[in-house]
């Protein structure tokens, strides 16, 4: 799904999700998933828990051809259900800013708004992250926490 969206996710971020599926890298196990029909992948959304009450998710991603259509939303309210469940109140998201003037992320800034996720910080550089790509941090708030 990562190398059919080359202009959004880098070759090097193909083995960093086949790594934190597998838990070679990353902090817990991650929990992932997988939008799936006719025996083909359609999109994925992969979720991980480093501390007690908060998740990230790290990656979502869906088919070109299958976007627009409802899969990357029933996959977020999946997992954010299934974090809620979890004991989870706020979830975080790491995105493309808007001060980079990249379109293909216009949508998925919006995609993430629609979804109730807010953002709380604009962090240029991010470590980890290559130079020119300042980081949108978007948190949703599943439950109230005082
Ligand atoms: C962001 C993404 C996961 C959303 O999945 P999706 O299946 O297209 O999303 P849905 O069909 O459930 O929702 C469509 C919503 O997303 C937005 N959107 C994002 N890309 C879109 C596209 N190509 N076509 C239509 N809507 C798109 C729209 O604002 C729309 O909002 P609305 O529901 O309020 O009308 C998917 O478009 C994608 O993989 N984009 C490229 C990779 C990416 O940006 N990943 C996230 C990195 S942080």
């Amino acid at each position: 799904v990562l190398a059919a969206l080359p202009d959004y996710f880098t070759p090097d971020t193909h083995e960093e999700v086949r790594q934190r599926i597998t838990g070679e890298v990353g902090e817990r196990s991650p929990r992932c998933w997988v939008a799936a029909d006719a025996g083909s992948i359609a999109g994925f959304v992969l979720a991980e828990q480093r501390y007690a009450g908060s998740a990230e998710i790290t990656y979502a991603a869906v088919l070109r051809e299958r976007q627009g259509r409802g899969v990357g939303t029933a996959l977020v309210e999946q997992a954010l259900s299934t974090l809620a469940d979890d004991e989870v109140s706020v979830v975080l998201v790491k995105t493309l800013d808007a001060s980079a003037g990249y379109e293909p992320y216009v949508a998925t800034r919006a995609f993430w708004a629609a979804r109730g996720f807010r953002q709380v910080d604009c962090i240029d550089p991010l470590p980890g992250w290559e130079a020119g790509n300042p980081a949108a941090l978007l948190v949703a708030a599943l439950r109230t926490t005082c």
